[in-house]
This record gives structure tokens, C-alpha cells and sequence, in this order.
């Protein structure tokens, strides 16, 4: 499967013949690369409903008939805007075309009353990705691995102010222990800067995981 970062934690998932938005920020992302609009999709994860991950989600939905899964308050407010949509809650899991998808959860603001943020656990291909979307550092996250067999690859906010920090997600990455690692959430604008290269200095320094910095509009293959 291939994985395209349109930057910040904007990303785009081709697996077998399925093609998904993860958190699509785009026309309003500083971030995002040429382009970007432009990708096919049936489905759009939603991981909460903060403008820097709802993005042009509504949009999306409606020029490609696209379903997004999210969580049930936030599928309740995108039906009203005659988004097609199938609200799950954190502990949840769902097969779908592309794979199946589990949502877990992260520590942050849902955007929504009553809402929930969620991290997604991706399983495609015999691989597993995790996508933690905006969150602190939590416990759990040691349970990843314990629940659901290795992760192959972490997707981890590193901005700190509104998520985990670099140090936090290196602490992440000990715990989730993946094969590899792609920073999100950082750089994209003022009060979200990171070093990506000392994280991924850091991480390594270890033997274990490898971090992978993309540009955006790179592409990692899985
Ligand atoms: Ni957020
Ligand atoms: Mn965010």
C-alpha cells in the first residue's frame, strides 16, 4: 500500500484498489502540497472535528460520493450536511473495503459536544498502521501492540501545544515499538515547530524503529 503525506496530518491511503483521505486539511493547510485536492477516495477518516483535520472533508464527501468514518457525533453533524457517513466509537471495529479500521483513542478535544477524538488503527494488506490523530502521550498506547499484534508503522504528532511533544512521541515509540515512524502535526505553522531530523536521531538512536520524514506530496510505500 502507499501512503502520500499532504502535510500536517493530512495523508492519503491507496490500498488494493481503495483510495482514502485521512484527515483531509487541504485548501486551507499552508502545508499542503500541489495537487492535493486532486486524489481519488471512497472514504474519509475523520479523527475529530477541529478544522485543521475536518478540513475539506464535506466537499470531498460530496464530489466523490466518499464515505467517512468517524465517530458518532461527528457522523451525526456531516449527515446533516448530507455527508454519507458511518459513525463508530473508540473500542469499535468495522471491515471495509479497503481493510478494517479500529478506532482507539487519543487524548484531546473532539471539536464536537459530546464528541470524542479517535486514532485509527488501519489493517490492510496483512499490515497494521497506527494513526494516533491530535493527542498527549497516554498509557495505552503500550497496550497497541499487546492488543492487535506489531504495528508497522506509527503515524505521531510531534508539535507539541496542542499534542504530544517530540519527546513524548519518542516515549510513543518505545512503547508502540513499530517498524517505522512518520512525524505529523508539526511546522505547519507558528507554535507547532519541531525538529524532525533530531527525532528521527533520537528514535534511531535506539536500533529499533526508523522514522521517515516526508515532504509533502511524498509518497511511502508499506
Ligand atoms: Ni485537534
Ligand atoms: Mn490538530
Amino acid at each position: 500500500m502507499q501512503l502520500r503525506f499532504l502535510g500536517h496530518a493530512a495523508l492519503h491511503l491507496t490500498t488494493g484498489s481503495s483510495h482514502l483521505y485521512i484527515d483531509p486539511y487541504l485548501s486551507a493547510n499552508p502545508a499542503a502540497p500541489e495537487g492535493a485536492l486532486d486524489l481519488p477516495c471512497e472514504f474519509i477518516l475523520l479523527s475529530h472535528y477541529h478544522s485543521d483535520h475536518l478540513g475539506d472533508t464535506v466537499a470531498l464527501a460530496k464530489r466523490h460520493g466518499a464515505t467517512v468514518l468517524t465517530t458518532n457525533e461527528i457522523a451525526a453533524a456531516l449527515a446533516k450536511e448530507g455527508v454519507e457517513a458511518v459513525g463508530m466509537h473508540i473500542g469499535g471495529k468495522k471491515d471495509f473495503a479497503f481493510g478494517s479500521l479500529k478506532l482507539v483513542l487519543a487524548q484531546h478535544g473532539s471539536g464536537i459536544a459530546g464528541g470524542q477524538a479517535a486514532g485509527f488503527v488501519i489493517g490492510a494488506e496483512g499490515k497494521k498502521i497506527y494513526f494516533a490523530g491530535d493527542t498527549a502521550l497516554y498509557s495505552d498506547m503500550k497496550l497497541l501492540k499487546q492488543l492487535w499484534g506489531p504495528i508497522d508503522l506509527a503515524l505521531l504528532p510531534i508539535g507539541s501545544h496542542y499534542t504530544m511533544d517530540a519527546h513524548d512521541a519518542q516515549v510513543a515509540v518505545e512503547w508502540i515499538d513499530p517498524s517505522f515512524v512518520i512525524p505529523i502535526h508539526y511546522n505547519t505553522f507558528p507554535g507547532i515547530s519541531a525538529d524532525g531530523e533530531a527525532f528521527k536521531r533520537a528514535v534511531e538512536s535506539t536500533g529499533r524503529s526508523h522514522v521517515v520524514l516526508l515532504a509533502p506530496g511524498a509518497t511511502f510505500d508499506l
